[in-house]
């Protein structure tokens, strides 16, 4: 594959610079930002770091020459597309998947990434300025299915909170950012929880008031509280993982109910996993 870069580089002059010359990804945009491929030392890591499997749908946003979605294809099967806006590219990325022999499994479509249907995938990988990055999140939280990861190469996806975090040295780094020093971020999309929630412990005690929980769910921030008989009690450590959700409320003097539990659409249930309450389960149900 680096062979057919290397061979297509060679005749457009523009994707030259940017893969043969000492260049600073964030000051070499082209129209449409620059083509840089992904080291391939580096898409290992991309597809360790979302966990990509057979039973994934990946979706590389600015696909270059295919490679991330190639890869993943060869190594374990998955399926997925990749997008870009250069025709040259997407054909190049069609040829390579085809003579690596994945043709079955991956295609590469001419779009903007703005403007495509994200919802299939399970995995999506970018290596794209923070410019048109951030400009994709109100799209990843539209369209993007709880637990849905997000893999990014070197550049955080503001004002998304990461995951997971990892940086390290590659020597093929220095021509392309200045330094060997690369980034990749994690992103998990969290189900939705905004909004006013019935909670049931379980089993109630006899004189158990109704308890409702108000989460405030924003792209760079959550927050929320219980409120019980007209007393509110914010929410500590609450955490939303994909379809995951974990809080707890109260304090040392009244006694700390910790839940840990899962979202499905308008229902969440789990465990009551410590504190001083007796019950054993919950339940909420959107309001
Ligand atoms: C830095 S390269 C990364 C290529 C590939 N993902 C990789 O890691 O090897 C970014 C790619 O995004 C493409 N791109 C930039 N803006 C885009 C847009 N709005 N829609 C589709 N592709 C875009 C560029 O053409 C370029 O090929």
């Amino acid at each position: 594959m680096r062979d057919s870069v290397s061979a297509y580089a060679a005749t457009v002059a523009w994707v030259a610079l940017a893969v043969s010359v000492p260049v600073q990804m964030a000051h070499a945009q082209g129209s449409f930002g620059p083509y840089v491929p992904t080291p391939t030392v580096i898409v290992d890591r991309l597809l360790e770091m979302g966990a990509v499997s057979g039973k994934d749908y990946l979706i590389d946003l600015g696909s270059g020459d295919g490679r991330i979605v190639i890869t993943a294809a060869k190594k374990f099967g998955t399926h997925g597309h990749g997008i870009d806006i250069q025709d040259k590219l997407v054909a190049l990325a069609n040829q390579n998947a085809t003579s690596e022999g994945v043709a079955d499994k991956v295609r590469f479509v001419r779009g903007d990434i703005m403007e495509a249907d994200l919802s299939q995938a399970t995995v999506i990988t970018t290596y794209l300025l923070p410019s048109t990055i951030t400009r994709l999140v109100p799209k990843f939280l539209a369209e993007l299915k709880p637990g849905t990861r997000i893999v990014s190469h070197d550049y955080p996806i503001n004002p998304l909170t990461y995951e997971k975090v990892v940086s390290f040295d590659v020597d093929e780094k220095v021509r392309i950012s200045g330094t060997k020093l690369t980034v990749i971020y994690l992103y998990v999309i969290p189900a939705r929880v905004s909004g006013e929630w019935d909670l049931n412990l379980a089993p109630l005690a006899a004189t158990a008031k109704p308890l409702t929980v108000r989460i405030d769910q924003q792209a760079d921030s959550l927050s929320g509280i219980v409120e019980s008989a007209g007393t509110r009690i914010p929410l500590r450590d609450l955490k939303v993982s994909g379809e995951e959700i974990s809080f707890a409320y109260g304090s040392g003097a009244t006694g700390i109910v910790a839940l840990h539990g899962t979202v499905k659409g308008g229902e969440m249930s789990g465990t009551v996993v410590s504190g001083t309450s007796l019950a054993k389960t919950w339940s909420a149900r959107r309001k």
